[in-house]
């Protein structure tokens, strides 16, 4: 069997666990699934569909205890990587460190690793309960602080995530506290909820209590009953150095036999997709998965139909050089800085309807990076794609959100560019800054045909989500 990697789930270290665990639960309408509490760490798992994060939060950060631990990653041990931000002391950050992948064959990934000297950061395991058992090791990349947790799973494995997480389907906590406690104390093996006294290994509340569970009011575990229909990742973007791009494909290549792509036609295959206005100067270069090669340029499909269906795709994204003259500072080497160097820069969502999501989502709180000038939705800016595309520009300036069309794709014809292009394409909105100690964005995306990333509206998107990381800088500072 082919080893066919996709990405299984993405890890976020954070000082503040239950501080980011409900930014996504309560704002982004993820449901908190399982959680672990080790010696060294507590995680909580948070789904939606396909999209799965595992938020991590140190108990401890000596070295010895946290390689003994089967998942636990400290991410500011990274060898090798310039914190250029830091004073004196080293200060723990956030971050969104680790792009976990699923594969059919952990041996089979070892052995290529192996060939081209990457050896396991942490060695390979076999991690087992009662719903089963993992092969798990990590794998740190080339890139910053980025880590990739390889998991194989047992074809027999029915447990919720991982094996020593426990499954949460407790619906008779009514309290913000309570639901904490209960988070403490997952991860033992004793009184799990602390009101209907359920043990073992799932936590889940049966039928004889649903009468105290609706008197009990609001389930803590579950996101608000707003389906935000965020489907699975879209692609993953790494910034990096100036210049390291080409050797970050390469190493990709190698290790994971993923393959590059031009995003359009207008993408140099030396230089990349430059993008360049008076503010903003950005270089970007993408990867997938090898098996994307194989049907042309289309990016694999997602499908929403069988679980981890995440489309394994990353986007590098590097600065320009400043313009002879200019004092601007460049957004990739802003983020870097604040980052403290390389590493993930945005993560995107997948969506079905990212209108009814983006309101559904601000409605519960979630908050999105400023919407472009009014001038974007009118006749010198998109408006024709809009209308030929059949959207409301209304709906999407209420709610500013972008749009792409792909008259350049790669492979199409004169009469294509003429024809059907407007009818691919997409629509994208980036979130503010997710974590309190970290530039880390979101986008959202919702695809119709269309295969790129939204370069078109690289430049918008990056100007207000710049304004919002000011922003937020400024209110913790
Ligand atoms: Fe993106």
């Amino acid at each position: 069997m082919a080893s066919f990697p996709c990405v299984h789930h993405i890890e976020i270290g954070v000082t503040d666990g239950p501080r980011v665990v409900n930014i996504l639960r309560k704002n982004f309408t993820f449901d908190v699934v399982a959680a672990r509490n080790s010696k060294v760490a507590r995680q909580w798992l948070l789904r939606k569909h396909d999209t799965r994060y595992l938020v991590t939060c140190l108990k401890s950060t000596q070295k010895e205890q946290i390689q003994k631990d089967d998942y636990v990653i400290d991410w500011m041990d990274v060898p090798n990587m310039t914190r250029r931000d830091y004073s004196q002391e080293i200060q723990r950050k956030d971050s969104v460190f680790n792009v976990c992948l699923q594969v059919d064959n952990i041996d089979k990934v070892l052995d290529r690793l192996g060939t081209y000297g990457v050896r396991p950061f942490k060695n390979l395991k076999i991690v087992s309960d009662s719903s089963g058992s993992v092969k798990t090791c990590a794998i740190k990349s080339c890139v910053g602080d980025v880590y990739h947790t390889l998991v194989e799973k047992d074809k027999s494995y029915r447990g919720a995530f991982l094996p020593d997480f426990k499954e949460i389907k407790c619906s008779c906590d009514s309290t913000k506290d309570i639901f904490w406690n209960k988070m403490e104390k997952c991860g033992d093996s004793e009184v799990l909820c602390s009101i209907c006294s359920n043990t073992g290994d799932t936590i889940l509340c049966d039928n004889e209590r649903n009468d105290r569970i609706t008197n009990l009011g609001t389930d803590f575990t579950k996101a608000s009953n707003t389906d935000s229909t965020l489907t699975s990742f879209d692609h993953v973007a790494f910034a990096v150095e100036m210049g390291k791009s080409p050797e970050v494909i390469e190493w990709y290549e190698k290790c994971f036999g993923m393959r590059r792509f031009l995003i359009n036609n207008e993408e140099d295959d030396n230089k990349g997709l430059v993008l360049s206005t008076d503010d903003v100067g950005l270089r970007l270069r993408a990867m997938e998965y090898w098996k994307c090669a194989e049907t042309g340029l289309e990016g694999p499909k997602v499908d929403n139909s069988k679980t981890d269906g995440n489309r394994l795709s990353f986007v590098l994204v590097e600065g320009l050089p400043p313009h002879p003259g200019s004092n601007a500072i460049n957004q990739v080497e802003s983020w870097l800085s604040q980052h403290g160097g390389p590493g993930i820069n945005h993560i995107a969502l997948a969506t079905g309807d990212i209108k009814s999501t983006v309101g559904g989502l601000k409605q519960s709180g979630a908050r999105f990076a400023n919407p472009p000038p009014a001038a974007y939705y009118s006749e010198i800016g998109r408006l024709p794609d809009i209308e030929k595309a059949g959207e409301d520009v209304g709906v999407l300036r209420q709610n500013g959100i972008l749009i792409d069309t792909e008259a350049n794709r790669i492979g199409d014809t004169e009469a294509d560019q003429k024809g059907d292009a407007t009818e691919r394409y997409l629509l994208q909105i980036f979130t503010e800054p997710l974590l309190p100690k970290d530039p880390f964005f979101m986008e959202l995306i919702q695809r119709v045909g269309a295969t790129g990333f939204g370069s078109g509206n690289v430049a918008a998107l990056y100007r207000s989500v710049q304004a919002s990381i000011i922003r937020k800088a400024q209110e913790f500072t």
